[in-house]
This record gives structure tokens, C-alpha cells and sequence, in this order.
């Protein structure tokens, strides 16, 4: 696999490091189909972020986000289709090659780890970089980023609240120095207060030129601050488009908005 060396995403203006704009997706998914023994969860579905693009992948419990997160991620591998991420067909990648070509996963239920503090956690999230200096400085920026995890840094992960391990699981993230965040149900078991400032830091990530993939049951949440969205469904994409388009369209105000 080859060692990515464009312009750090975390330094200077922001993470985009001033790409151009280009035609190619960063991400492509093809007829992608994912099966758990016997059960057929993800039925060929097609979708695609563009560089610096914040798209939602919407859908009521066991639509199949998760199933499509992971396949990505490569943590499961799909019974057909393609991934092709920066133009590479990712069908021979396992996950930490992922990570290393620039794709972050946070996962439902944040995944931190319990019994490492908070800065641990975080360097854990640089574990396929090597340069120091370059980790330090990202390190700082992550707790520029999240001021509640200065004050935690030696606490243990398991000992904060969700939406504090909420941040602390996007923060090691984005220490990896990804191209693409994947993010699956950041919203979720949070107080409102605390989905508020989660969401804001979506924005600000977003607003540096950071390509984001948005997995939420909060469809009204996700489609405000996401730019396009996809509506899944059985394991299917059923609607797709602008989220000013979905949030005013019937089908997506009666199943999902309450409307
Ligand atoms: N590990 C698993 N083994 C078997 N079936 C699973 C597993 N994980 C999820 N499923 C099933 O796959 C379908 C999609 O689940 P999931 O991807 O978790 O949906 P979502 O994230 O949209 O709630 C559901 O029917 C769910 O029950
Ligand atoms: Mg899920």
C-alpha cells in the first residue's frame, strides 16, 4: 500500500490542505451487498462524497448503516460490489491499510478503550503514523478542538460521559489524519445539550475541508448540516438528493421527520 504524502490535513487552513476541486469522488460505492449469515442486510446499493463534502446516510434501525459503515471500513467484507476510495478499489484492503490510506471510522457506541486515559486513546489513533513532531501538533489541535478533553487527558476513557466519549472517539479519529470521517449515530444516547456541541464540531470539521459520511437515525439533525443526503431502507437506497429537498419532501417528512 502506498504511504500517502500529500499536505497534512490537520496543519494550517484547514484539512482539505487546499485540494482542488476535481470530478472524482473521494469515495465511490458500487452494487455494494453485504450478508450476515442468512441474512441479506445491505441489497446493492450505490452512493458516493465528494472531496470536502458532507453527505448523510439516513435510515430507521436496521436499515443497514452500520452494515455499510463497517464494509467499509473493512472490519466486514461484502458479498459484491466495489469500494473505491481516491480512485482505488479497496477489495484486497484490510481495515488498518484503510485507516492508513486516509479513511476513519467512528464507530456506534464510540468504541473507546475503557481502561486507557484520555491521551492514550488519542495516540492510539496515530498508531499507523510515525513522525513525532507531526503527532504532538496534532495532539495539541485535537484539544483545541475539544477543550473538555484537556481537563480529562489523564482520566480514563471509561469514566466519561458518552457525549465526552463521543468527542474523545472523533478526536482519535481525526488523529489519524483521515481524508474521510465516517461517523455512525454521533447523536445517539446524548442529551440534547450535548448533541448541539457535537454537531457544531461536525460543522467546524466540515467547514476545514473535510470529507464527512454521516450515518444517522436523527434525520432531521443529520440533513441540516449535511449537504446531500441518502435515504436507506431495508438495506436499500430508496431516495437521495439535496437535504433542503429531502427535508421538504413527503416521503421523508412522514417517515422520518414526523410530519
Ligand atoms: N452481527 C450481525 N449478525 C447478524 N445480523 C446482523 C448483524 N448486525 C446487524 N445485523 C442485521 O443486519 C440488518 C442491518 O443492521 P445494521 O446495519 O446494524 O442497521 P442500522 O445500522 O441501519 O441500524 C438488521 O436486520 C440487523 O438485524
Ligand atoms: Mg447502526
Amino acid at each position: 500500500m502506498n504511504k500517502r504524502s500529500a499536505p497534512s490535513p490537520l496543519k494550517g487552513e484547514g484539512w482539505g490542505g487546499g485540494e482542488k476541486p476535481v470530478d472524482r469522488p473521494l469515495l465511490e460505492i458500487h452494487g455494494l451487498q453485504v450478508a450476515y449469515s442468512g441474512i441479506h442486510a445491505v441489497k446493492g446499493v450505490d452512493f458516493h462524497v465528494a472531496p470536502g463534502e458532507l453527505v448523510a446516510l439516513i435510515g430507521s434501525n436496521g436499515a443497514g448503516k452500520t452494515t455499510t459503515l463497517k464494509t467499509l471500513a473493512g472490519l466486514l467484507s461484502p458479498a459484491s460490489g466495489q469500494v473505491i476510495f481516491d480512485g482505488k478499489n479497496l477489495a484486497k484492503a484490510a481495515a488498518h491499510q484503510r485507516v492508513a490510506m486516509g479513511m476513519a471510522l467512528v464507530p456506534e457506541g464510540r468504541g473507546v478503550f475503557a481502561r486507557l486515559s484520555v491521551a492514550e486513546n488519542l495516540l492510539m489513533g496515530a498508531y499507523c503514523r510515525s513522525n513525532q513532531t507531526e503527532i504532538s501538533d496534532d495532539l495539541a489541535r485535537m484539544y483545541d478542538l475539544f477543550p473538555r478533553l484537556v481537563e480529562r487527558r489523564d482520566q480514563l476513557a471509561g469514566t466519561l460521559s458518552g457525549g465526552e466519549q463521543q468527542m474523545l472517539a472523533m478526536a482519535r479519529a481525526l488523529m489519524s489524519r483521515p481524508r474521510l470521517l465516517m461517523l455512525d449515530e454521533p447523536s445517539m444516547g446524548l442529551a440534547p445539550l450535548m448533541v448541539k456541541k457535537i454537531f457544531a464540531t461536525i460543522q467546524d470539521v466540515a467547514a476545514q475541508g473535510m470529507s464527512i459520511l454521516l450515518v444517522e437515525q436523527n434525520a432531521r439533525l443529520a440533513l441540516q448540516v449535511a449537504a446531500r443526503g441518502y435515504v436507506m431502507e431495508g438495506g436499500a437506497i430508496t431516495l437521495s438528493g439535496e437535504s433542503s429537498d429531502l427535508l421538504g419532501s413527503d416521503a421523508v417528512q412522514r417517515a422520518y421527520l414526523g410530519g
